[in-house]
């Protein structure tokens, strides 16, 4: 059984499964409306029933007062609908997000490849971090640095926060996180930033190219888009040097087998003998012009070196990629406040 819940003023209509709150389901739904801690603590998720009943779940009565419920506010993060609804409430999309300072620890650390560290934070019991599919996180050091990830999570599943980071020679950071960090570690982060995520408004097909941890944002797309239910052909294509550097390669691939919008298509420029390689060799954005000869009808999301990214979009605009459907996130190493793999 499942309940609809029309969203005033946006008029935008989603599904509640039984059992599902309306912010859960919301969520999934691809629809942004705000929350803190997803448990009844901090009081952002607040809104408006305008018509039809809920069941409140449980929650702090400093979130939510005996007056508020009385005149028909909720809070969405643990509201369960008991019939169809009208709701009112804010919604907020990317960069309407605000970004928040949070203290999250090390969960676990994972090598992914010779040079790439999987690394899961912990948020505080009480807190969540808002965000969306493809957005990033920025570390606060102590000597006044910031260090920029994108997330490789996707909002359903936010109960940690998923990075990919690849080590960099004179990177600092990433010398610490391969070398010394500790799980368990405390750490603080700014987030979420940025305007890499899917514009779901849009019928175009999608073309997503990844270059070596530019994949991180990609995989928290797709993890979004799939979770929905893939609505408009998704292509990826990974670009890397060698086998070992597509570190995460059975995931798209089980992506592709289980779903017919899906295709993967990873393309090696320099493998080794040993990688027995068959499949597409040479430069990521190459392969995808040889696919897409017309790029007129697209719509294209790209992460990676900055190399890469300049080169596909000045390339795809020439084959016919329009202005305004190309969206990048360039790993930047000069600047201290961009998002970079250091
Ligand atoms: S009370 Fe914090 S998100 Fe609902």
């Amino acid at each position: 059984m499942s309940f609809q819940v029309i969203i005033k003023p946006s008029d935008r209509v989603f599904e509640v499964e039984d059992g599902s709150t309306v912010l859960d389901a919301a969520i999934d739904a691809g629809i942004n409306l705000p929350y803190g801690c997803r448990n009844g603590t901090c009081g952002a998720c607040k809104g408006q029933v305008l018509a039809g009943e809920v069941s409140y779940g449980e929650y702090f009565d400093s979130a939510l007062s005996e007056d508020e419920k009385k005149v028909g506010k909720a809070l969405f993060c643990c509201a369960q609908p008991l019939t169809d609804l009208v709701i009112e409430c804010r919604e907020v999309e990317g960069e309407g997000i605000p970004p928040r300072i949070l203290t999250v620890r090390v969960e676990k650390l994972e090598k992914l490849s010779h040079d790439v560290m999987g690394m899961t934070l912990k948020l505080p019991s009480n807190e969540r971090m808002q965000f969306m599919a493809g957005q990033y996180i920025e570390f606060l050091l102590n000597d006044g640095r910031r260090r920029a990830f994108s997330l490789a999570n996707a909002p359903h599943d936010d109960r940690f926060i998923e990075l990919h980071m690849r080590l960099v020679a004179s990177g600092q950071f990433t010398q610490y996180v391969f070398n010394e960090m500790q799980e368990k570690t405390i750490l603080r982060i700014e987030g979420p930033f940025g305007t890499f995520f899917l514009r779901e408004e849009s019928t175009r097909p999608v073309i997503l190219v990844a270059g070596g941890t530019g994949f991180a944002p990609v995989k928290g797309i797709v993890e979004h888009a799939l979770r929905q239910g893939l609505k408009r052909p998704m292509t990826l294509y990974w670009g890397a040097r060698t086998l070992e550097d597509l570190y995460m390669d059975e995931l798209p691939r089980q992506w592709a087998a289980e779903n017919r919008l899906f295709r993967y298509i990873p393309v090696l420029s320099a493998p080794e003998p040993e990688d027995g390689w068959l499949g597409r060799t040479g430069l990521v954005h190459e392969a995808v012009l040889e696919d897409y000869p017309d790029m007129s009808a697209y719509q294209v999301y790209c992460c990676g070196a900055p190399q890469m990214v300049d080169v596909a979009h000045r390339d795809f605009q020439r084959h016919g990629l329009p202005k305004g459907e190309f969206f990048s996130d360039a790993f930047t190493f000069a600047n201290p406040v961009a998002k970079i793999p250091a």
